[in-house]
């Protein structure tokens, strides 16, 4: 019996040794300790044993099933700290990898500008209109000293809805609605906004665009301020070198109306392909509001003078940063968008 027990506890420590996981570790307890196992089959025989013997080899068996825990317990735990060593192993991160980068989006371009001459304006005490991009003939052209039959319509070809109502082909018609709404007070307003004309698409036309219109209305305004104001804008967008100047030009709700002009900011006026060679470059249209569209919108036009403007915001940053080509902005490809 005692032998049988030595040779039992060598086969146990090997069979222990050999043991990787728990599910082995589980069959050899059974195999040993179990219902079935020897040690059980050495049990049953104790009956038939003398008093004395009983006790020795009850001793026996005893130590034998007290190894035999002891053994299976170190090896459980050591089974169970290589299961936590592999995985603490496995889950390792490396910190000083590159991290995943997230696009961010960013503002279109033209959104941009937009903000940016809201700024400007907003600095210098201007609110910001909206009107619709639906408009009437009546705002659109009428209002605005354009009757129907006025040639200066042809050249805003337009797209109408039904015979009163057409895509604005202007931001002007804001001057309109901006008037009739302030009901004879002191007007102060830039409106940044889509309009539509039936152009052909190439590279310096889209038939829909951006403008922003400006109106200011009061009893002491003068040509002087207006041409201080766009004085100050262009410094703002092209920088402080800069000079503007006015040449002659007609618009049907302006009297007098002007183009005005920039330096080239290319060549600074020694002539180059851009200004073609005049040293200056037209960025947009203005004048003193016309006397018929104040006092059709309610102001005595004795009393109360405005200058207003009207500028193409795809031109201006076209200029800025000499974008060829205005179909760039509306088609979507990041490789242009993401330079800005
Ligand atoms: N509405 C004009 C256009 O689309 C631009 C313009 C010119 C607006 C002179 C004005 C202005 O307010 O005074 O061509």
């Amino acid at each position: 019996m005692e032998k049988q027990l030595i040779v039992l506890k060598e086969e146990l420590k090997k069979a222990i040794d050999n043991v990787e996981n728990i599910n082995q570790l589980n069959e050899t307890k059974a195999k040993y300790l179990g219902k079935k196992s020897s040690l059980q089959d050495l049990m049953k025989m104790m009956p038939r044993l003398s008093v004395e013997e009983r006790k020795n080899v009850g001793r026996s068996l005893n130590e034998f099933k007290n190894y035999a825990e002891e053994l299976i317990a170190r090896k459980a735990k050591e089974l169970h700290d290589l299961k936590v060593r592999l995985r603490l192993e496995k889950d390792k991160i490396d910190v000083t990898l590159p991290g995943k980068r997230f696009a961010v989006g960013r503002k279109h371009l033209l959104d941009q500008a937009w903000q940016e001459l809201e700024d400007i304006f907003i600095g210098l005490g201007y609110q910001i209109a909206e009107g619709p991009e639906i408009e009437l003939d009546l705002y659109n052209f009428e209002m605005l000293n354009t009757p129907k039959g006025h040639p200066a319509r042809d050249m805003q070809d337009s797209f109408y809805i039904d015979g009163n109502n057409l895509l604005r082909t202007q931001t002007s018609p804001v001057q309109i609605r901006t008037l009739l709404a302030a009901k004879g007070d002191p007007v102060k307003i830039v409106c940044p906004g889509k309009v539509y004309r039936r152009d052909n698409d190439d590279a310096t036309h889209s038939h829909q665009f951006m403008q922003l219109e400006g109106l200011v209305v009061d009893t002491d305004i003068t040509m002087a301020d207006l041409k201080g104001t766009l004085r100050f804008l262009m410094k703002k967008l092209f920088g402080d070198r800069l000079e503007i100047r006015f040449r002659p030009s007609f618009f049907p709700f302006t009297e007098p109306s002007v183009e005005v002009e920039v330096t080239c900011f290319k060549c600074y006026g020694n002539g180059c392909g851009l200004c073609k060679d005049s040293g200056w470059i037209e960025v947009l249209g203005a004048g003193m509001v016309h006397p018929n569209v104040l006092s059709g919108a309610g102001y005595d036009p004795k009393k109360y003078q405005g200058f207003a403007f009207g500028m193409g915001i795809e031109r201006v940053v076209m200029l800025r940063h000499g974008i060829d080509d205005i179909r760039l902005f509306y088609g979507n490809d990041p490789r242009f968008l993401e330079q800005f």
